[in-house]
């Protein structure tokens, strides 16, 4: 059985680690395709050498472009190489443009495709993501559903639950199934390695500074904006580390803004996977726009400002632990809501090995 897997974006090779590992386990024949949409070293190679990934079979250079141009690239070349390798299956993971391209590409060739983390949904369409995972959801035939709330969204839409544990599901069947969320996975993995090792500040004692990760357009792109979070972040009773993603640095440097991180704010270069976690597991809190940070907190069970004024991620807001922080103003009302009161959260994100499932689930359907 050959499985092609594409990933190209820093949170797909997370994803792709505890699920490739358990493909091989099972003696599953991964084709691994890298679209190169991450390219610096500290966005791709150090995350491929710490998760312990193979090297890409076809790594395609794809590189940084307009959504249109790199997608188009993706998929062209994307294209040449499902029609080379002919693989059973096409695997996909989360919401990028690699995501959509490397599920656009199986479906036109009729390729059965699969998408692991389906169902999530914004309902906000200005975002690139949201656009992508509706139009993934519905060209790929097994959609594996991280949670409660990504299965009620794919109902919504039509889109048939698989039966669970009625034997093998038929090959084509076309529909969803609750898996959990392979993140999970990646992230006990990674805690169990790093708790050997200190955070990446020894500096900074532990649960003495703020972690803040900002990258989505929404957030970065407007000089008011993105001048608006850095001055609340400023207002800090402690110090405010930010790894900057590469968007999130040009478009400081762009504005002139770069002289502005100046103390409590300590702007540093982006972390690999261990060092995030580290260093995540150690803060007072997690102040971010990103998805895959707000379930690394809850996992870790570390207090969550998200910067946004919706998640996908709905069952982290549950019971205090993320606050969602639609304007720079309210940031630290948000923080002083989190309760804080050291109560492990419940298993939103699935019992046991994801991955296992996961793979089970592939499995059966092929
Ligand atoms: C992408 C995903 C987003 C995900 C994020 C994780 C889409 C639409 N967005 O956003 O969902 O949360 O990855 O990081 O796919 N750049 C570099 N070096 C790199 C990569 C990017 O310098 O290795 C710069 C380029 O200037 C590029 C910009 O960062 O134009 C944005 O990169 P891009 O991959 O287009 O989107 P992200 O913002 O990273």
């Amino acid at each position: 059985m050959r499985l092609l897997t594409v990933v190209g974006a820093r949170p797909q090779f997370v994803k792709a680690a505890p699920v490739s590992r358990e493909l091989a386990r099972q003696g599953l024949n991964e084709i691994l395709v890298h679209t190169g949409q991450h390219y610096d070293c500290n966005m791709s190679e150090q995350f491929f050498r710490e998760l312990d990934l193979p090297v890409p079979r076809h790594h395609l250079g794809i590189g940084s472009a307009d959504h249109g141009a790199q997608t188009g690239r993706m998929l062209e070349a994307l294209e040449t190489v499902m029609l080379a390798e002919k693989p059973d299956a096409v695997l996909v993971y989360g919401d990028t443009n690699s995501t959509l391209a490397g599920a656009l590409a199986a479906a036109k060739l009729n390729l059965s495709g699969i998408h692991i983390e389906a169902g999530l949904r914004s309902f906000n369409r200005s975002m690139p993501e949201e656009i992508n995972r509706i139009v993934v959801d519905h060209v790929c035939g097994l959609l594996l559903a991280p949670t409660a709330a990504a299965c009620s969204n794919l109902r919504a839409e039509g889109i048939p639950e698989l039966p669970k544990d009625a034997g093998p599901v038929q090959r084509r069947d076309l529909g969803f199934i609750r898996a959990g969320d392979v993140m999970k996975d990646a992230l006990l993995d990674a805690a169990k390695i790093a708790a050997q090792s200190h955070h990446p500040f020894p500096d900074l004692p532990k649960k003495q500074y703020y972690l803040v990760s900002i990258h989505r357009p929404a957030n970065t792109d407007d000089p008011q904006v993105l001048g608006a979070w850095i001055e609340a972040l400023k207002a800090a009773d402690l110090p405010v580390v930010l790894p900057l993603h590469p968007r999130t640095r040009a478009c400081a440097e762009r504005f002139q803004f770069l002289e502005r991180f100046v103390p409590p704010l300590r702007a540093v270069e982006p972390l690999g996977y261990l060092a995030m976690i580290a260093a995540q597991r150690d803060a007072k809190a997690i102040l971010t726009d990103s998805g895959g940070v707000q379930k690394e907190a809850y996992l870790l069970g570390v207090p969550c400002v998200t910067l946004r004024t919706e998640t996908e991620w709905v069952e982290t807001l549950a019971d205090g632990w993320n606050q969602l922080c639609p304007s720079p103003d309210l940031l630290w009302n948000c923080v002083a809501r989190i309760p804080g009161n050291g109560v492990a959260p419940a298993a939103i994100f699935g019992e046991g090995r994801i991955s296992e499932r996961v793979v089970r689930c592939i499995i059966d359907w092929l």
